[in-house]
């Protein structure tokens, strides 16, 4: 029994024929999703530069700087006395910053953590010796110290001691770093200012490094001088 010789039959040949025709078809689009012309989008995209650019010009913001492109101020400093430019209006700030550097001479024997080395370079991170009198603080920095000390219980006696610093820094220099030692490592008392460091080098002329027994009448005592606002402003009263 064989097919009536008139009905369709269709080889293999011709569905593969079929079928790359129907393939090549578009998915049929959907109603509202036909493609934008080219020419649309390209001046659609003209529009937008040059409205944004009338924009920029009418509310007087935008220019092309890169270093501060929307005109940004920094945001006051909420802080009480720090207002604009807080490093000039804030003098403990300045003290801290300029000290930090220029502790560099002190920390290649105390550290930069402030810890020193034990049995040969005493710390300075919780040292009454730092937080302590300024009296005493600010001669031992400016005329070095040598002999038997004790600092936070342990006894130190490093041979040649520690070399006066008063002939290299400044007044100013040696004031930032002595500030910037008060007020690390969580250390907190006053700020030491140039007036007060001034004032202790106009008093005296000494030769030799302290030793302890000397400075002992200066242990608790401050300079006295105006201490500016900072944290720690009145851990210490200056007393006289
Ligand atoms: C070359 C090493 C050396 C350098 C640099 C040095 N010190 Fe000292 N410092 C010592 C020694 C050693 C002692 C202990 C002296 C002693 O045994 O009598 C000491 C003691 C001290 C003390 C008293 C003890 C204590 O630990 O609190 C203070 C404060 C101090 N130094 C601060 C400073 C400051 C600030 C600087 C930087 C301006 C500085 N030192 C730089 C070696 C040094």
């Amino acid at each position: 029994m064989s097919a009536p010789s008139n009905s369709f039959q269709p080889d293999s040949t011709d569905l593969d024929r079929l079928h790359s025709a129907v393939k090549r078809e578009k998915a049929d689009l959907q109603p509202g999703r036909e493609p934008v012309p080219m020419l649309v989008i390209f001046l659609g995209m003209i529009v937008a530069v040059i409205a944004g650019g009338q924009l920029g010009v009418m509310t007087g913001g935008y220019s092309f700087n890169t270093s501060n492109p929307f005109n940004f101020t920094a945001a006051p400093d909420p802080r009480p006395g720090g207002g604009a430019g807080a490093g000039a209006a804030d003098p403990f700030q300045a003290a801290m910053k300029k000290g930090a550097s220029g502790y560099a001479v002190c920390g290649g024997c105390h550290q930069g953590n402030g810890m020193g080395i034990p049995g040969q370079f005493p710390p300075l991170a919780g040292s009454e010796w730092v937080t302590g009198g300024t009296e005493r603080l600010v001669r031992v920095v400016q005329h070095g110290l040598v002999g038997a000390i004790t600092v936070k219980g342990q006894g130190y006696n490093t041979p040649g001691g520690m070399q006066p610093f008063g002939a290299a820094m400044s007044s100013g220099d040696l004031a930032n770093v002595l500030t910037y030692i008060r007020n690390s490592w969580g250390n907190e008392a006053t700020m030491i200012t140039k007036e007060m460091v001034e004032k202790v080098r106009s008093d005296e002329k000494r030769a030799q490094q302290w030793t302890e027994a000397d400075l002992a009448p200066f242990a608790d005592k401050n300079v006295p001088g105006d201490v500016p606002a900072g944290p720690g402003a009145t851990a210490a009263p200056a007393a006289k």
